[in-house]
């Protein structure tokens, strides 16, 4: 069954609006908290849409809001059809989707496909049953060799991959223990999670980003990996439960449930992989539609390794006929800024990066706070640590939560505009994110905020189809043009560059007719007549 037409997206109809959108990921728990108790919540991305249309972006992505123990941030689902109660309820789900088509913006849902809670009825069942049960079957469970696991994986938070019950049998969970991973050889699983999808489009969202979307499928036997330093490589090598070619099955079909609405919906894998070219893969014209460029979120801040980047990634997903996903943040990795070189050396890169990806062809997604330039926050209190990487390392490692932190809106108030005042958040704020705040920066001409405001009402005016083509420039410098746009980066040295009429600077810059003075790590976009 389609949606009703009568909430469907008032802005760009065209199907094919997700090959240009620049869209905006809201990390729930930390957007907005509407009734004060300290965690964001689906009325508080309601009442802080206006934002996002201003800001100029097309979508939202909302992180998952699923009933869930929150032992993963949500990322473990204990019911994928309905609202948790800290951030809501269903009919606030269909208000928000009504009230951002309103406003033209469209919204993306998460699904995690890959694992379910451990409160999850299927595993509460699957605990209770025993070995060789259609229950178990849903998941992974196996008999151990020896005393020990299964085989030789490891979990992606730390420590093995494998966790056993009382009757001696293990069962697999690539992530937490609280996070079991589903076996996707069973057609019960298979049929579910479609069904699962079609609940939300139903619902009236515009699309899904498919979480762990390269883990789905495990090598066939369970090989041992082989390696004792599995995370290490995991993007640069092969494993046996990561990239298998099982899952473009599956993305295939997928595909076949989102054109089956009118008009057709839309999904982006997250998906790690070794290169450019098995990213492409997940974007074949009969499977997803978008897949996170992770290669770029993870160059260093170099012209060579950008510029291979950006050179390989077009040189991948041009054949496919897809378009590029650029991605500098998002709630699992550190903030651009703090990668950058943090402090006022991080931010003057971030802004340098946030005019070159937006010149980019194809789509970009934003991380809730990077539109304000917030770094990572590296001095959380032990206390406050609620990443399950933090507990899993054995408190080697400080997890994600530096990147989570509530995002600011006003000066003033003890959340900073993100909870009722008089609320504390989940995660405390940095005193100085007053200065940091939408409040703080809005009509300042010279801050981060208004510098994506401008970029992204200018983007708007490009040809979206035109081509990259790279020109010729100076050692440390990128330069090229599409279509209408010129665009540089200077990575080096202040170096005088030959430009058109200037149309947007990352820092202010001397200009001279056509002459540019371009300082270091700054960009800068002309028009060509
Ligand atoms: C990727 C999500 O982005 C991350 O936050 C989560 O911990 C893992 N997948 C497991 O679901």
């Amino acid at each position: 069954m389609s949606p009703d037409s009568s909430t469907a997206v008032t802005g760009d109809p065209g199907a094919h609006w997700w090959r240009h959108a620049v869209i905006y990921q809201v990390y729930v728990r930390s957007f907005a908290d509407s009734d004060g108790d300290g965690i964001g919540d689906l009325p508080g991305i309601r009442s802080r849409l206006g934002h996002l249309a201003h800001l100029g972006v097309d979508a939202l992505w909302i992180t998952p809001f699923y009933p869930s123990p929150m032992a993963d941030g949500g990322y473990d689902v204990a019911d994928y059809r309905d609202v948790d109660p800290a951030f809501g309820t269903l009919d606030d789900a269909r208000g928000l989707v009504a009230d951002a088509h309103a406003l033209g913006l469209r919204v993306i849902v998460d699904i995690v496909p890959n694992h379910t809670s451990a409160a999850h009825p299927w595993f509460q069942q699957a605990l209770t049953a025993p070995p060789g049960s259609p229950e178990r079957a849903r998941y992974l469970f196996r008999p151990g060799r020896g005393d020990g696991p299964p085989n030789d994986w490891e979990s992606v938070f730390g420590g093995p991959a494998w966790t056993r019950v009382p009757d001696g049998e293990w069962y697999l969970h690539l992530f937490d223990s609280s996070q079991p991973d589903v076996d996707w050889s069973n057609p019960e699983v298979r049929t579910e999670y479609v069904d699962v999808l079609r609940f939300w489009l139903d619902l009236g969202v515009d699309g899904f980003r498919i979480d762990v979307a390269h883990g789905l499928v495990k090598a066939d036997g369970l090989p041992d990996a082989g390696d004792n330093d599995q995370h290490g490589v995991a993007d640069t090598q092969r494993l046996p439960y990561f990239d298998q070619e099982g899952v473009h099955e599956i993305y295939r079909s997928w595909r076949a449930v989102l054109d089956s609405y009118s008009p057709p919906r839309v999904a982006v894998a997250e998906a790690w992989t070794r290169d450019a070219a098995r990213t492409a893969r997940y974007v074949r014209s009969d499977e997803l539609h978008q897949a996170f460029n992770f290669h770029y979120l993870r160059a260093d801040w170099s012209a060579a390794d950008l510029r291979a980047v950006i050179t390989g990634t077009l040189a991948a997903t041009t054949p496919v006929g897809a378009p590029a996903t650029w991605v500098l943040s998002n709630h699992d990795v550190q903030r651009v800024v703090t990668r950058y070189g943090d402090g006022p050396v991080g931010v003057r890169r971030a802004r340098a990066a946030t005019l070159l990806t937006l010149a980019l062809p194809g789509s970009v997604y934003l991380y809730q706070g990077e539109e304000l330039g917030l770094p990572e926050v590296l001095d959380l209190p032990d206390s406050v640590l609620q990443d399950p990487i933090w507990r899993r390392s054995n408190h080697t490692e400080r997890g994600r939560d530096g990147c989570r932190v509530p995002i600011p809106w006003t000066r003033s108030g003890t959340a900073l505009g993100f909870a009722p005042d008089g609320t504390t958040p989940w995660l405390p704020q940095p005193s100085g994110w007053s200065d940091l705040s939408v409040a703080a920066q809005t009509d300042d001409p010279a801050s981060v905020l208004e510098l994506y405001r401008t970029a992204l009402r200018l983007r708007r005016d490009f040809d979206q189809a035109a081509e990259l083509e790279w020109l010729e420039s100076a050692p440390g410098v990128l330069t090229f043009h599409r279509g209408g746009l010129g665009c540089a980066v200077n990575f080096g040295p202040d170096t005088e560059i030959l430009c058109g009429p200037l149309l947007l600077t990352s820092e202010q810059c001397e200009v001279d007719g056509a002459k540019l003075l371009l300082p270091q790590d700054t960009a800068a976009w002309w028009a060509i007549p």
